[in-house]
């Protein structure tokens, strides 16, 4: 079964072509270069230039395949799309497209949930099959992205329960803010990451750890946020700190952040008895970050699994794409194209395969 894939869920426009696992072709057309000015992600832009570019990515993907065999929509046996959740005003135009193209080449028609497609991420392989992972069910994952940071109990193949969510801000969410109260721009995160190296990712200002004491796998960074602005400028707003060296405060708010992350990984360990670790979505490109998971996880003799490539930390379809693969086997096509709308919340509370 080749499917073409379609994600718009935010800032990225992407298609991709796959069968099964296997990526047969993927294109990421990135509008961070008309949001960086802005701070972050403006909804009406990444409209505009999701609707002018989206048939190009459509068509650059088929041609990337090399195979005349299935560089046609003809040659495709089902279109996907990321339903939700996300940027509605993004989303809408991904889902518009994939309807269009459903019902032109009259084509079966999978939706999938944007989160489903950051766990799946882990097991999505290149043209040749790498790498062969097996499913070893169950899996505690965590999802850290600029929109989302949630625990997930993956339980079987399109089966999942939330255990845990962030109650604000998500964490890539937070470094992002600190980046822009840094004047660093717009993304935080990968900046963040260089300058922290730079000082050997040391904690030199011991911020808070947002919700370490509650006995829940929720998590909240806005507070955190808000006493690196106050540390900053003072409650007064009259610069207490603001000639601190940018890279130490840069080191100890990422610290702060993962070593959140890595304590509330550690008590969800505990609770579900679970050491089979998924960890995805764009703040795992960060290599501190995947050290400190290798670290907790190597104490409880587990294993843990990022994305493979580094392309698929981030938004893109191919994830997408595989996830539907699995959806086909199970018949799970949309019934009426015409009813197939976005996801209206953000984020869902109750997170089952649509
Ligand atoms: O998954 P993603 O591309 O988009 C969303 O679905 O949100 O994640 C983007 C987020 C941003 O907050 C960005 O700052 C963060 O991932 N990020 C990183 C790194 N690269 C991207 N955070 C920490 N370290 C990085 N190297
Ligand atoms: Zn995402």
């Amino acid at each position: 079964m080749r499917i073409l894939a379609i994600d718009t869920s935010c800032d990225e426009t992407s298609v991709a072509i796959t069968s099964r696992r296997r990526v047969l072709s993927n294109v990421i057309y990135s509008q961070i270069l008309l949001h960086k000015k802005w701070g972050g992600v403006v909804p009406s832009i990444a409209k505009r230039a999701h609707e002018e570019r989206i048939d190009f990515v459509v068509d650059e993907t088929l041609r990337k395949v090399g195979n005349k065999n299935i560089c046609s929509l003809h040659n495709i046996d089902a279109i996907a799309v990321t339903q939700g959740p996300g940027l509605a005003v993004a989303l809408e135009v991904g889902i518009k497209k994939a309807k269009e193209l459903a019902k032109k080449y009259n084509k079966k028609l999978i939706s999938v949930n944007h989160l489903e497609g950051h766990i799946y991420s882990a097991f999505v392989q290149n043209s040749k099959g790498n790498p062969k992972r097996d499913f070893k069910f169950p899996y505690l994952a965590l999802i850290i992205s600029g929109g989302h940071t949630e625990f997930v109990l993956f339980k079987n193949h399109l089966d999942y329960e939330i255990i845990g969510s962030t109650l604000d801000d998500a964490s890539g969410e937070a470094l992002d803010k600190a980046a822009k109260i840094l004047g660093l721009g717009y993304p935080g995160g990968p900046v963040i990451e260089r300058l922290a190296k730079e000082v050997g990712n040391i904690d030199f200002h011991n911020f808070p750890r947002p919700m370490l004491k509650s006995k829940d796998l929720n998590f909240s960074f806005s507070g955190l946020k808000t006493s690196f602005y106050y540390f900053l400028n003072g409650q007064d707003g009259k610069g207490a700190h603001v000639n601190q060296n940018i890279k130490q405060l840069a080191s100890s708010f990422q610290e702060a952040v993962f070593d959140t992350l890595i304590k509330k990984t550690e008590m969800a360990i505990k609770l579900t008895t679970i050491n089979q670790l998924i960890v995805v979505g764009g703040v795992v490109a960060n290599l501190r970050l995947r050290k400190l998971m290798r670290d907790l996880i190597s104490k409880y003799h587990g294993e843990v699994l990022f994305p493979p490539y580094k392309y698929l930390t981030g938004d893109n379809a191919s994830m997408i794409g595989v996830v539907a693969g699995f959806k086909a086997e199970k018949d799970l096509f949309i019934k009426n194209i015409d009813e197939l709308g976005r996801i209206p919340r953000m984020s869902l509370n109750k997170f089952d395969s649509i």
